[in-house]
């Protein structure tokens, strides 16, 4: 029997929600920097989009070398988004509105300005010694965003592990003083009413012992083998799990490079440690691991991930939908098309909402947001895109090295949101503390509001009517045509009641086809992206998107 399951509900399906990388999404108090009473003023913005959630991306302080996934205290907030204080009205707010509310948190490692770390860094006699992982000759691990995974320390001559940045010293989570300290973290923003955690890079957190050496020559990853999915990982996970379960909360882990194999062990059965897992197979439609390393987008590449997923999970674990987040460049400039954007960016949306799981919208996503294109690496920020930048395909010319930045940067997903066509954007009163995209004259919430067919009011009608449907949430999947590579077309089944998904990503107008089980049917048109008036008989306009409904009895 599985003893995780039973005490847990069910809600977080029928739910979607909205992530909030604060930093860039609204600016309260007028000093460039997004912040909660920014974001207290939208809540109700966030609630007309018709999501039942919020997902904070950190906003604990932090010294912001990967932008608060270095974390220096886990207790409280950065004060450059306000105080512990206003987080709590945000929270009791969005309770009011109706909005659950889940933090990240973020274990697999710390700031290196973190007082554990500046403790244990002091010497070997230390309490918080064994809270990191040190050694006197490191092996040959990579890590993920900068160079080499050890870093020498001069305080305590010797070196310590970073899968990320140097500055982010990886947790000893062998060590159960430190498996205490992370439940005592969930306990304390669980006490105060949070609703669920997004755990950052999770499968990572236990190591094999020894620490051995990696596969040489592979860059980045070659130590993965040793910490992905690690030997402990079930039973560290099997702890935390109990805490939620003191607690009406649900638990999404962050899987990076995870299998279907290996996330149904923390998705089901007796191992079962988590509600919902972020996979990464459908980001990979256009490049290999990141998008750094790009390819052309090939549409069947996608629905093989999709369906892979989707197929998986049914009837037994639950899926997490996204196209878009703080780590990704913008979808429309990936599987889209700015040249067709308001067509693309709403295609998009039905492409993944319908699916089986619980939807994400990244901020910025629901208006379209786009890539930004900066002219030197010295204005980017993020610091996988520099190191990118200055380790790889150092002989290409500076046009080529930047032309990669532009499609790979996690700083496109960065950059402030755009409110409506004032100065700066509507973000902040004060210069923004990152470039805001040229395009928010023409991309920005206030024109989409008033505008029927835009993107904003399309992702309004995609999760209303998923919320509206029980076989949108709960149906069975199956995907028409997997070899076509213009359309992608699925289905969602559940009793007497189909809904059939129609995705054109092609550019031209293109022949309009239905699987031989709807050929003779006649099902409702419930949502399209072009106005129904212009509908062509048989044709698809370019990344033309239709939703039908069918009832069994609706048989010709
Ligand atoms: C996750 C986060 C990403 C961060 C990394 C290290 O992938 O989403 O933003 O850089 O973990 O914490
Ligand atoms: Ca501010």
């Amino acid at each position: 029997m599985d003893s995780f399951t039973d005490s847990k509900k069910d809600w977080y399906k029928r739910m979607s929600f909205y992530q909030i990388w604060v930093r860039s999404f609204a600016d309260g108090n007028g000093d460039g920097i997004g912040d909660l009473y920014g974001v207290y003023d939208k809540l109700e913005y966030i609630q007309s989009l018709g999501v039942d959630g919020i997902w904070f991306s950190p906003i604990y302080p932090s010294p912001n070398a990967d932008y608060g996934y270095d974390i220096s205290d886990y207790k409280d907030i950065h004060p450059d988004f306000g105080t512990l204080d206003q987080f709590k009205k945000v929270l009791n707010r969005a309770h009011a509105l109706g909005l659950k509310v889940i933090m990240d948190l973020v274990v697999n490692h710390t700031s290196d300005e973190h007082p554990w770390f500046i403790e244990s860094r002091k010497g070997k006699d230390n309490p918080y010694s064994d809270y990191y992982f040190w050694r006197d000759k490191p092996n040959n691990w990579e890590s993920l965003f900068e160079g080499k995974a050890w870093e020498y320390d001069p305080v305590r001559k010797q070196y310590y592990l970073h899968i990320f940045a140097k500055k982010q010293p990886d947790l000893n989570m062998d060590n159960p003083k430190v498996r205490e300290e992370v439940k005592s973290i969930m306990r304390f923003w669980l006490d105060m009413g949070v609703d669920g955690f997004r755990e950052d890079v999770i499968n990572f957190i236990s190591k094999k012992e020894g620490l051995p050496n990696g596969i040489p020559f592979l860059p980045a990853v070659n130590g993965m083998p040793h910490y992905k999915d690690g030997p402990h990982i079930h039973e560290y996970m099997a702890e935390f799990r109990q805490v939620c379960n003191e607690y009406d909360c649900f638990q999404l882990g962050e899987g990076p490079m995870t299998t279907v194999k290996s996330a149904l062990k923390y998705l089901t059965g007796p191992t079962k440690s988590l509600d919902m897992m972020f996979s990464f197979d459908h980001m990979m439609a256009d490049c290999i691991y990141t998008e750094y390393v790009h390819r052309p987008f090939s549409l069947v590449k996608l629905k093989k991930a999709f369906t892979k997923w989707q197929k998986a999970l049914d009837g037994r674990g639950w899926n997490a939908l996204y196209l878009e987040n703080h780590d990704h460049p913008r979808i429309i400039s990936r599987y889209g098309s700015e040249h067709f954007w308001r067509e693309s960016g709403t295609m998009l949306a039905a492409s993944y909402i319908f699916q089986q799981g619980t939807p994400f919208v990244y901020q910025g996503q629901e208006i379209g947001m786009t890539n930004i294109r900066l002219l030197s690496i010295d204005d980017y920020i993020d610091v996988s895109s520099k190191t990118n930048y200055h380790t790889y395909h150092l002989k290409d010319s500076v046009e080529d090295r930047l032309k990669r930045i532009h499609v790979s940067s996690r700083d496109s997903s960065r950059t402030p949101m755009q409110w409506d066509d004032s100065p700066n954007a509507g973000f902040s009163t004060a210069k923004p503390w990152f470039f805001v995209n040229s395009n928010y004259k023409r991309v920005n919430v206030a024109a989409e509001e008033k505008d029927k067919y835009s993107i904003l009011n399309f992702y309004r009608r995609c999760l209303a009517l998923r919320k509206s449907s029980k076989t949108l949430i709960y149906g069975t999947y199956s995907e028409y045509f997997p070899k076509d590579k213009e359309l992608y077309i699925y289905e969602r089944v559940l009793g007497n009641e189909s809904y059939l998904i129609i995705c054109s990503f092609s550019r031209i107008s293109h022949r309009l086809k239905f699987p031989d089980k709807y050929a003779k049917r006649r099902g409702k048109l419930v949502l399209c992206n072009y106005p129904v008036e212009e509908r062509r008989k048989g044709r698809l306009r370019p990344f033309e998107t239709r939703v039908y409904r069918y009832r069994k009895h609706t048989v010709k």
